[in-house]
């Protein structure tokens, strides 16, 4: 059963968060080494505050601007360098949160496509983040038979208190 109420909370969050967005640009040329992670986007923010190593990741991990910074297609930013405008993350992935449970529960009720839910899966900010940074780490801990890379919630959001 679809309760009606949750619903319209969640369509006037959704609202609400366009709203928001659109309202004011989310870009810069600079990135300080270390990123805390705590978009304004967000009314609250439920987990630790994760720590993210921008400087590190670029120097020591070898990534590539492209394994995480892409254009308005999803196509990887090939030609990326230091003192570009790149735009912030929730410019497009504009909803903050993960996918609230009793949404997840609706698409199922209603059989909506693998697809499209993972489509609308990437319109939430937290989401988009998670399939980012934990791919990557996933793969590099398997590949390298390691624990380096952090996959478990505490390890990257610490413990509050
Ligand atoms: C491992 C992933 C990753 C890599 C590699 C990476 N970035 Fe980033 N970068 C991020 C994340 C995440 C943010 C924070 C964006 C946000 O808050 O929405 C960011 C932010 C930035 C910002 C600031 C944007 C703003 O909104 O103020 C710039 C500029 C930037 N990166 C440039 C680069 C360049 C140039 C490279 C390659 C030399 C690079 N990044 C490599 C993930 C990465
Ligand atoms: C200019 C808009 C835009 C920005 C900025 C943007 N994305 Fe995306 N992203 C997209 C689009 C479009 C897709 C493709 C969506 C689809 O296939 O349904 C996508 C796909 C993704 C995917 C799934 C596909 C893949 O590459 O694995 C992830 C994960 C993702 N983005 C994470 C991020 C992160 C993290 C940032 C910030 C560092 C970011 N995005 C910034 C537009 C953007
Ligand atoms: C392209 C691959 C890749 C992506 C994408 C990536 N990481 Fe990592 N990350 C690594 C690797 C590799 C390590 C471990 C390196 C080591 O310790 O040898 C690591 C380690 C870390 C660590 C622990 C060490 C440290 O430097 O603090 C944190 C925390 C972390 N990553 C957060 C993030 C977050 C948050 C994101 C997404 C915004 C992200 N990573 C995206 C490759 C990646
Ligand atoms: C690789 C690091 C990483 C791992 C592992 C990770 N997260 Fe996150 N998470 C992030 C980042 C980065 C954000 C974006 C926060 C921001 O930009 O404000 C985020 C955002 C969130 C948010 C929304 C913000 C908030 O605090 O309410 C929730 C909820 C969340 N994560 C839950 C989890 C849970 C539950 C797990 C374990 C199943 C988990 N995360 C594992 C990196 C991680």
């Amino acid at each position: 059963m679809v309760k009606r109420k949750s619903s319209i909370t969640i369509a006037a969050l959704v609202g609400l968060a366009t709203v928001f967005v659109a309202g004011g640009i989310y870009a810069g040329t600079k990135v300080p080494d270390v990123i805390k992670m705590q978009n304004p986007a967000y009314t609250e923010h439920t987990k630790g505050i994760v720590e993210f190593s921008h400087k590190k990741h670029v120097e020591d991990y070898k990534a590539a601007c492209s394994d995480c910074h892409h254009d308005d297609k999803g196509q990887p930013l090939t030609d990326l360098k230091m003192g570009d405008n790149v735009e912030s993350c929730i410019t497009c992935h504009k909803i903050p949160g993960t996918v609230p449970g009793e949404m997840k529960k609706e698409w199922r009720e209603t059989k909506m496509a693998q697809s499209e839910q993972a489509k609308r899966e990437l319109e939430f900010h937290a989401e988009a983040l998670h399939q980012n940074c934990i791919s990557c780490h996933k793969d590099f801990n398997k590949k390298n038979n390691s624990k380096a890379a952090p996959v478990t919630c505490t390890t990257c959001h610490p413990k509050s208190e």
